[in-house]
């Protein structure tokens, strides 16, 4: 059943994602030095992006910003648009709306390009800096055996299913989840159980979320940010990613 719904949601995202690929059969469609720019110091009334999102791209728990160092292209390229067509609402404020309004697509693509090169180190959520800031936190095993196998009795599928092993990312639709921030996981997972993000292709994210309890919610963060891409021992990440 899932498997059914991965399949044709990948199908309907490579249509989607060919308009993407203006500069060739695949990989990134980016200049990269123009994404560098304006990712460092911003571009007309847009600001950095590294002035919110950390210096090397790793993301804020302190501000709530995701991780963007190391995701894959297509998926960012996608954020950016959605949040240009308001088709996804920052509840914090509207920035990410109004800083993708303020580029234009070809910018959009060359800054999510630059992103997309940052590195894919694992770089954990400091959990008691998470704590002083006033979120809960969970327990780790208890979210590896969601994110691993599910809770299938409750409805709940495992994340590695479309996320792939960890949460690592299974490009082109499915984004790397493990080693994202933990405060900004714990907001999208809330905002996906709530319909207030709906730009999940199918209602796949909501379908997941939506038998989600708190506590479920803490656990899987609390195991993803810390969660390493390759099992111990394993240096190598199967090269199946055509369009990072
Ligand atoms: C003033 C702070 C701020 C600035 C500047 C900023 N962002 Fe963001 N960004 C955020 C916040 C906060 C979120 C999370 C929004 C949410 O919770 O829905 C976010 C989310 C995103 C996402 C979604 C990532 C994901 O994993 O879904 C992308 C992509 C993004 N920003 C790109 C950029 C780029 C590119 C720039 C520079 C042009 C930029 N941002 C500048 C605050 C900022
Ligand atoms: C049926 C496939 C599927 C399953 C299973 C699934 N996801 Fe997702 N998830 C998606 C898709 C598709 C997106 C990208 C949505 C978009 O394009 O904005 C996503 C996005 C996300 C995001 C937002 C990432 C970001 O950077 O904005 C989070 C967080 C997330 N998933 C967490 C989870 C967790 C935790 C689980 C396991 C409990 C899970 N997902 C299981 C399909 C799935």
């Amino acid at each position: 059943m899932h498997l059914i719904t991965k399949v044709s949601a990948v199908a309907t995202l490579f249509a989607a994602s060919a308009a993407f690929a203006s500069g060739g059969s695949h990989g990134i469609h980016g200049n990269i030095e123009n994404g560098k720019n304006i990712f460092m110091n911003g571009k007309g009334d847009v600001p950095a992006c590294n002035s919110c999102h950390g210096q090397d791209g790793m993301g804020d728990d302190a501000m709530g910003t995701p991780r963007l160092a190391g995701q894959g292209y297509v998926f960012l390229v996608k954020q950016l648009e959605d949040f240009a067509a308001d088709k996804r609402m920052d509840t914090t404020m509207f920035i990410m709306n109004t800083n993708a309004k303020g580029l234009s697509p070809e910018d959009r693509r060359d800054v999510a390009a630059y992103a997309a090169s940052l590195s894919k180190e694992l770089v954990s959520s400091d959990m008691k800096q998470v704590k002083e800031l006033g979120n809960p936190v969970g327990v780790r095993h208890l979210g590896k055996s969601i994110v691993m196998y599910g809770a299938t009795d409750r409805g709940i599928p495992s994340c590695y299913s479309c996320h792939s092993f960890n949460g690592r990312g299974a490009a082109p639709v499915y984004p790397m989840i493990g080693g994202q921030k933990y405060v900004y996981l714990i907001n999208q997972l809330k905002k996906w159980r709530d319909g207030s993000r709906a730009n999940d292709p199918m209602g796949q994210m909501r379908a997941v979320a939506k038998n989600m309890t708190d506590d479920d919610i803490h656990n899987v963060a609390t195991y993803l940010t810390s969660a390493p891409r390759t099992t111990m021992g394993n240096s190598r990440v199967p090269d199946d990613y055509p369009h990072e």
